[in-house]
């Protein structure tokens, strides 16, 4: 079964930090990763990063519903060269994804193909987290046994930690999913699990 590793990071907002990306990339040269998958692309720092750390022959499939952020950090990404690498999957690929599980493995994308099971090297999962369980599921069955799969903000910024009434309105399903994506990872004999805490110097 693949390796998990979940980074809590504080005060990282939106995109990755650099240090918790350099762990990252620490993760991806230990498995030495060529086929990656990542779930929530945002300007793109975590997909350059990879990008980067993998060797010319790599390939990451990415994947975000909204491509408008990566345009944002695509010159950077066309300029570092590394545009080849990458495949970024739309938000139908997204869907596809989410509601044709059965399916998926013999849909005509490329990622989703039988031969593609269990070939993943690296997964990082950075997206909405009350899916975190949906994706998780994917994973195992895209990323092959050894593998690495790295689920971003598995302490929810903290709140799982704090009693619902404290937790603000809006946060409480992220709350509550996390809380129960990380009971459900923890009792999953199988997988080897790591939860990293994370909290970035103001
Ligand atoms: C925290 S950002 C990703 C940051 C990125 N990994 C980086 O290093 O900069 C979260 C991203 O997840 C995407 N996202 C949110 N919900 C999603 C969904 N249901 N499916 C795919 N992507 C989603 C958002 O559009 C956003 O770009």
């Amino acid at each position: 079964m693949p390796f998990m590793v979940g980074l809590c990071m504080s005060l990282a907002y939106f995109g990755t930090s650099p240090d918790a990306g350099q762990l990252i990339a620490m993760f991806l040269k230990i498995v030495n990763a060529k086929k990656t998958i990542e779930i929530g692309v945002f300007t793109g720092y975590s997909l350059l990063l990879t990008a980067l750390t993998i060797p010319d022959d790599g390939k990451i499939t990415a994947i975000d519903v909204d491509r408008t952020k990566y345009e944002i950090g695509l010159p950077i990404i066309q300029k570092a060269g590394l545009s080849t690498k990458l495949t970024l999957s739309s938000h139908e690929l997204y869907q596809f994804l989410m509601n044709c599980y059965k399916i998926m493995f013999y849909s005509i994308y490329v990622t989703l193909q039988p031969k593609n099971e269990g070939s993943f090297d690296f997964a990082f999962v950075d997206a909405d987290k009350v899916n975190y369980w949906n994706y998780h599921e994917r994973m195992m069955r895209l990323v092959k046994v050894g593998g690495i799969i790295i689920y971003d903000n598995t302490l929810w910024g903290g709140y799982v930690a704090l009693p619902e009434e404290d937790v603000p309105e809006k946060k409480r399903a992220g709350r509550q999913s996390t809380i129960e994506f990380n009971n459900s990872i923890s009792a999953d004999l199988v997988l080897k699990y790591l939860m990293l805490q994370w909290v970035m110097a103001s």
